[in-house]
């Protein structure tokens, strides 16, 4: 079976570091072309060397890292340091990586990697705001012929928003991007909180991460014992949802996932509704479905399938 050609876009993150870990345990299902990162849950500075220390982590040392925007297009920068630390990877051990950052700007990279791909052959996986992907789309508009689907982390229709009461966290700090992403007439595939918060860390599934016995697996435990506590508290759950994960599970096994394609339109308007994903899951308009809207998942199978990856590091 030939590799799925991927390009993640990330902004790390606790969930963004389990969701490289988990590709990095299947590089023999995945070709990763890089990683680009973006502001985010921390700013640029810490999103791209978090990056690195998840490679290293991970034991990878030859997939290149590259730093994007330090900045939403058209908003000021908002984070989330009250929900992932500081360090955006608090519960791992920090430091500055030997792994170095590629100089070249993400963006460059994105549109390059792309170009040089054949028709609908690469896969880009967004798990933070959309500004890199969406400034790639305006940079150089010949890269959607070429990209086979983007599957992304964001949005929220039956769960609310996690940031405002009508946004999600990625989609709220960058809704231009997000507006040029879900117009750009690439197949999309959303992970947004209806599904996410049914992959919850719980207690049990936390200590199994330590069980594998490796340090990867030691490490994720930590960083999931510090990323729960804020949304245990916010949401009365046993553990937080593991968003951005489902991304890569998704091109690994679709079958865990149920969808539905639909209309998303993001407000980029109003100031109350802000970064809405406005989704159209009941087809009460005649806007044309522009994503596959996930909304259920196989919890179980999605941590098995997990456990299995991470088992295979060091
Ligand atoms: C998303 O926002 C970030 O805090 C997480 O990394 C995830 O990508 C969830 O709303
Ligand atoms: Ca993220």
């Amino acid at each position: 079976m030939s590799r799925k050609a991927i390009l993640i876009d990330c902004d790390p993150g606790q969930d963004d570091a389990v969701m490289l870990l988990l590709a990095f345990g299947a590089r023999d299902a995945l070709d990763i072309k890089g990683i680009t990162t973006v502001a985010g849950n921390v700013p640029l500075a810490k999103t791209q060397r978090n990056a690195r220390i998840i490679c290293e982590l991970g034991g990878v040392t030859d997939v290149p890292v590259y730093a994007g925007c330090d900045r939403p297009m058209m908003r000021h920068l908002v984070t989330a340091e009250q929900v992932h630390g500081h360090e955006g990877i608090d519960g791992a051990e920090i430091y500055e990586p030997d792994l170095p950052l590629q100089s070249q700007h993400a963006v460059d990279y994105i549109v390059e990697t792309v170009m040089g791909a054949p028709d609908d052959s690469i896969t880009l996986v967004p798990t933070g705001p959309l500004t890199n992907i969406g400034m790639a789309v305006v940079r150089e508009p010949r890269i959607l012929s070429r990209i086979h689907e983007i599957v992304l982390m964001g949005g929220a229709m039956r769960e609310g928003g996690n940031t405002t009461p009508s946004a999600e966290f990625n989609i709220y700090v960058d809704p231009h991007a997000a507006d040029i992403v879900f117009r750009c007439g690439c197949p999309i595939v959303v992970m947004p909180l209806d599904v996410t918060h049914q992959v919850v860390t719980t207690a049990t599934r936390t200590a199994a991460f330590a069980a594998l016995g490796n340090r990867v697996g030691k490490s994720v435990q930590a960083m999931m014992e510090f990323y729960n506590r804020f949304d245990e508290e916010k949401y009365g759950t046993d553990g937080g949802p593991l968003h951005d994960p489902c991304t890569i599970a998704y091109l690994l096994n679709p079958t865990l996932f149920r969808g539905k394609s639909v209309n998303v339109t993001i407000e980029t308007q109003s100031e109350l509704t802000m970064g809405a994903t406005v989704t159209d899951f009941w087809g009460v308009t005649d806007r044309a479905p522009n994503a596959v809207w996930v909304h259920g998942v196989n919890a179980d199978g999605f941590f098995d399938l997990l456990n299995a990856k991470i088992a295979r590091l060091p």
